[in-house]
């Protein structure tokens, strides 16, 4: 058989035909593989018009591509990767790339690495965001692995990206698991800024007792503002659905408290656990997704603990606040993610280019925003920039909102309110630009239970103290 086809995709579920059918509507002559008949059938159907088609047989699909072979993965995270790899790799020669597209964990596709590289075979981890349309349409792809292998995939994956001021959503980020690091963190700021909008949700329905429709105009209106993002602008749309079956009711009135998730999330609050390395406004979303499951406690508790319903004297002035506070946390799990980032280029040797992963957020992705614009500017002019609050144009934003920010924070915690994420995002921001924390006094408690020892203001070294002489 005539190898002839440029890209092969495995998987040709929502996800995998899409992006197959992106890479044809470019041009690409592509072609997919999948176990599943109906799969293909579904493929061959969409793709009529297109120069691409489908194996059933995994040996005629390796067979129908050029040389070095691109083979996609698109399947579900975890053992099926490896068992496909399994099934692949007697099949292929030396040169040819993998590239894994799913949300895998970036320590499975470490060992990935490893163990196709004995056999002379490049494995890429690649975060793909955007969900089914920006598969269809251009998504933001966060491919990482073997540079020099990038450049044979470079022409394809910046043709079915989405594009910002004609500038591709896509660029290599760095060696190793860095391009499924980059989008595991990419979802831990995704999970914050959809629990920052569940909390702005919950406060102007409790404190200020506006209808879904009243929410869903002060959304729509912050929207054409400085938070415009493809989150908010979703989030918006939800108000206004009405639920089909029949009970006149709004959809989301319908729908169970209980949030659940995949684990992208927990993954980047454990890898900052490990790296030591602060992201509480992230982890706070982890932890109330979990929290939200505790339903039948959560009931009882609210039964035991009664609140008075909250109000906000002065509504118009409150959403102004409100919308400031919302903007100082979005900016702050931004911050959060980045500053992770930061550390894991430095623990991971991933030589990461903070600027160049702001740039291809701006379009495609979940967490596309207006002010990843500010973000990429910021470390375009600084790239060693430790933290984005230490930007001078970040600065001066966040001195003009912080009194709303603070002043929204001060109201849902005397009114009883539940804002775990907004709470967290002041505490670390009051945190950070603390001089001397009370941290002396850590220190001197190690000291005094456990002869852990301290270090001096004044002086180099390590010390000991006898705390209470008449206990010794
Ligand atoms: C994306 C999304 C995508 C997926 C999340 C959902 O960037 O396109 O992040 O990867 O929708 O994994 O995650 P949870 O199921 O954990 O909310």
């Amino acid at each position: 058989m005539e190898s002839k086809y440029t890209l092969g995709m495995i998987g040709l579920g929502t996800m995998g035909r899409n992006l197959l059918l992106n890479m044809a509507d470019n041009g690409f002559a592509v072609t997919g593989y999948d176990k599943d008949s109906k799969m293909i059938a579904k493929l061959k159907e969409d793709g009529a018009k297109h120069n691409l088609t489908a194996y059933s047989s995994l040996e005629d699909f390796v067979q129908s591509l050029e040389l070095p072979r691109r083979i996609m993965l698109l399947v579900p995270a975890g053992p099926i990767v490896d068992s496909v790899i399994k099934e692949l790799q007697p099949l292929l020669d030396k040169g040819d790339i993998i590239i894994d597209s799913g949300n895998s964990h970036f320590t499975d596709t470490n060992r990935r690495i490893a163990d196709l590289s004995d056999a002379g075979i490049h494995f890429f981890g690649m975060g793909i965001s955007g969900g089914e349309e920006g598969a269809r349409f251009g998504p933001s792809i966060m491919p990482g692995g073997d540079k020099e292998a990038y450049g044979s995939m470079k022409a394809i994956l910046e043709a079915v990206s989405a594009k910002v001021n004609g500038d591709p959503c896509v660029t290599y980020i760095g060696p190793g698991a860095s391009g499924h690091f980059v989008k595991m963190v990419h979802n831990g700021i995704e999970y914050s800024m959809m629990q920052l909008l569940a909390e702005s949700y919950d406060i102007m329905k409790n404190a200020l007792d506006y209808s879904n429709e009243q929410i869903h105009e002060v959304f729509t209106k912050w929207n054409n503002g400085r938070l415009k993002s493809f989150l908010l602008e979703i989030t918006a749309e939800i108000f206004l659905v009405k639920d089909d079956k029949g009970t006149g009711n709004d959809l989301l009135d319908m729908i169970k408290d209980e949030a659940k998730s995949k684990g992208t999330g927990m993954w980047t609050s454990q890898v900052s656990m490990d790296l030591q390395l602060p992201i509480p406004t992230i982890n706070e979303a982890v932890s109330t997704r979990d929290l939200s499951k505790f339903k039948t406690l959560r009931v009882a508790l609210a039964k035991a603990y009664p609140e008075a319903k909250p109000t906000a004297e002065n509504k118009e002035q409150f959403i102004v606040e409100l919308e400031q506070a919302l903007y100082f946390s979005v900016i702050t799990s931004y911050a959060q993610g980045l500053h992770l980032l930061w550390q894991a280029s430095i623990s991971y040797k991933y030589e990461l280019k903070l600027h160049e992963i702001a740039q291809i957020w701006r379009g495609g992705c979940i967490i596309r925003a207006e002010f990843l614009e500010d973000i990429y500017q910021a470390y375009k002019k600084q790239p060693a920039l430790e933290h984005l609050y230490a930007d001078a144009g970040v600065q001066a934003k966040i001195t003009e909102i912080l009194p709303g920010m603070k002043s929204v924070v001060a109201h849902a915690a005397k009114s009883g309110l539940a804002i775990p994420a907004f709470a967290s995002a002041l505490s670390y921001f009051d945190s950070l630009r603390t001089a001397r924390m009370p941290s002396n006094l850590i220190q001197a408690q190690r000291d005094l239970f456990g002869a852990h020892t301290f270090e001096r203001t004044d002086a180099e070294g390590t010390f000991h103290a006898i705390w209470n002489p008449k206990k010794s």
